[in-house]
């Protein structure tokens, strides 16, 4: 059975390149980014191992904490980190998982048998503070990910978890947003003083709250 939104995150120990964590209690009260590449030492994941590694201070800022991981070793994952360092002119920072076992790929659903046995596809899970799975995704490991998009999706929900809103297609920081539909207008009134748009009943346009 997958892991379904809203779902608690599983925990786990396991070893990773900063020695064995128990998971639960490493994300702490963070939020958390854990997510899989199919392999060490590959191409596509060479490049996404750097980006996200680049994006370091922008998970911090949102209180987010990264880590990968892949069927590969620890000593695979050291080697590999140098190569990713001179290729992409980026250090990994953030622990990577060495789950050769598939033990904790297994617990999240990351192997997809009908495209590789062997390996994980490219998952990614967006865990909350309460440890509930909040966004789940799956690519082919022939595409490799938008991690501006990940951290792009964080910032939806914290603002829907602080401020009762929602974001259209395609939002980006400082576009307006929606009115959750469970809000009433006489709780919106409350929320949000300025006012807001009301295009449809169900469709209210608010300027992005600041915190
Ligand atoms: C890559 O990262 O380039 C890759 C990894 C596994 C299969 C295909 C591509």
């Amino acid at each position: 059975m997958a892991l379904l939104l809203g779902d608690v995150a599983p925990d786990f120990e396991a070893d990773t390149t900063i020695g064995k964590i128990h998971f639960h209690e490493w994300l702490g009260k963070s939020w958390g980014v854990l997510f899989s590449h199919p392999k060490d030492y590959t191409p596509v994941c060479t490049t996404e191992l750097g980006a996200t590694a680049k994006l370091k201070n922008e998970f911090a800022r949102r209180g987010v904490k990264v880590i990968g991981l892949s069927v590969d070793s620890v000593q695979d994952h050291v080697g590999w980190k140098r190569d990713i360092e001179q290729t992409q002119g980026a250090t990994v920072e953030f622990p990577m998982i060495a789950d050769p076992d598939m033990r904790v790929a297994n617990l999240y659903g990351m192997i997809h048998p009908n495209a590789s046995d062997r390996f994980t596809v490219r998952s990614v899970f967006v865990i909350d503070p309460n440890k509930k799975v909040r966004m789940t995704l799956n690519y082919p490991a022939s595409a490799g990910r938008n991690f501006d998009e990940i951290l792009r999706v964080v910032d939806s929900l914290q603002l829907t978890d602080r401020h009762k809103v929602a974001t259209p297609v395609n939002w980006k920081q400082g576009d307006d947003v929606i009115i959750v539909p469970s809000v009433s207008n006489e709780e919106a009134k409350k929320l949000f003083p300025e006012g807001w748009k009301e295009i449809k009943p169900y469709l209210r346009v608010v300027r992005q709250p600041r915190d």
